[in-house]
């Protein structure tokens, strides 16, 4: 039987992109990039997000795509910022169909009716894409945002790279794998931390280096801290948009905290049938009631 060590070795391998995953999502990003230009002036675009830095936990879904408008589009920042995400829906479901694009807070989805399989593979398939039309601000981006009061949310993704590269590189490289576990907890318990890119902000800084080596009391650790510090206001770490924790209410944050306080327990408790001699059981625990099915029982 595989040693726990071992399973978390193989479960932080099961969330890295994989080559085919990459060659899949370049293939829809140069897709849906022809396609828009035929539609609107876009002057560059590019995939970002958590795909870009790495932190994005499997299946692999929700790609993000900046396109970035020219001048042609510049009197759209001067409408309601549904409008410009309606155009571009409009555009997308003359091509993908009514059923597979919807729009969001700030971008429009595309899904491509990939189903996973009951170990959670795409067969190496992106299940989905985000587009998210930007205009250029200064050194950033402005895009649109129908939740916010002024209708338009300043962003930088290269600060948020940075940031995520520093923290990986203070961490001995394994904290964008902590991130990628933590997310794939939350998206098991039906996503109780929203966004999951709060997860990673967070991480910005409860993640304490060095990493002490041993995933098992890293994730309890985080977990507990998470639980600990969720009512909080966690602000853009590029000081530019709304906070990001702008999307839970007082009730979501107290139930997500009990699901981050269970699963630490959980996570104590197979720390200690391990050391018990329990393997089989701690591997159960760390699966069914943390992870889900992408960790490895062998
Ligand atoms: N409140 C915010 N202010 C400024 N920029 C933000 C804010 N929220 C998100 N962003 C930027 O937009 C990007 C896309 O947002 P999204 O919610 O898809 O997060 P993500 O990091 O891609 O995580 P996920 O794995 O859930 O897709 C983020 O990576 C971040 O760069
Ligand atoms: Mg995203």
């Amino acid at each position: 039987m595989i040693t726990v060590t071992e399973a978390f070795k193989k479960f932080r391998s099961r969330l890295e992109l994989t080559d085919r995953e990459q060659d899949d999502a370049s293939r829809r990003h140069n897709e849906i990039r022809d396609y828009l230009k035929t539609k609107f002036d876009i002057e560059r675009d590019f995939l970002t997000g958590s795909y870009k830095r790495w932190t994005k936990t499997k299946p692999l879904k929700d790609v993000d795509i900046f396109c970035v408008l020219g001048k042609k589009e510049r009197h759209r920042r001067d409408k309601p910022p549904a409008d410009l995400l309606k155009a571009f829906e409009d555009a997308l479901v003359e091509k993908y169909g009514r059923d597979k694009v919807s729009r969001q807070r700030r971008s429009v989805m595309i899904e491509f009716g990939v189903k996973p399989d009951a170990d959670e593979d795409t067969g190496g398939k992106v299940m989905s894409f985000d587009v998210v039309p930007a205009f250029d601000k200064n050194t950033h981006y402005e895009i649109p945002d129908t939740t916010t009061s002024s209708g338009w949310t300043e962003t930088d993704p290269e600060v948020h790279h940075d940031l995520a590269k520093k923290a990986q590189d203070g961490y001995d490289g394994e904290w964008k794998g902590i991130v990628r576990m933590t997310k794939k907890w939350n998206a098991f318990h039906g996503k109780p931390v929203k966004p999951s890119f709060l997860i990673e902000v967070m991480a910005l800084q409860l993640l304490h280096p060095p990493f002490r080596g041993d995933y098992r009391y890293e994730i309890k650790g985080f977990l507990a801290s998470l639980a600990d510090r969720i009512h909080e206001t966690w602000g853009d770490p590029a000081k530019l948009g709304p906070p990001v924790s702008d999307s839970m209410d007082n009730s979501a944050r107290d139930a997500a905290k009990s699901k981050l306080l269970a699963a630490s327990d959980a996570a104590a408790r197979a720390i200690q049938l391990e050391r018990q001699g329990k393997n089989g059981e701690a591997l159960k625990v760390w699966r069914n009631e943390v992870f889900g099915p992408l960790f490895p029982l062998s």
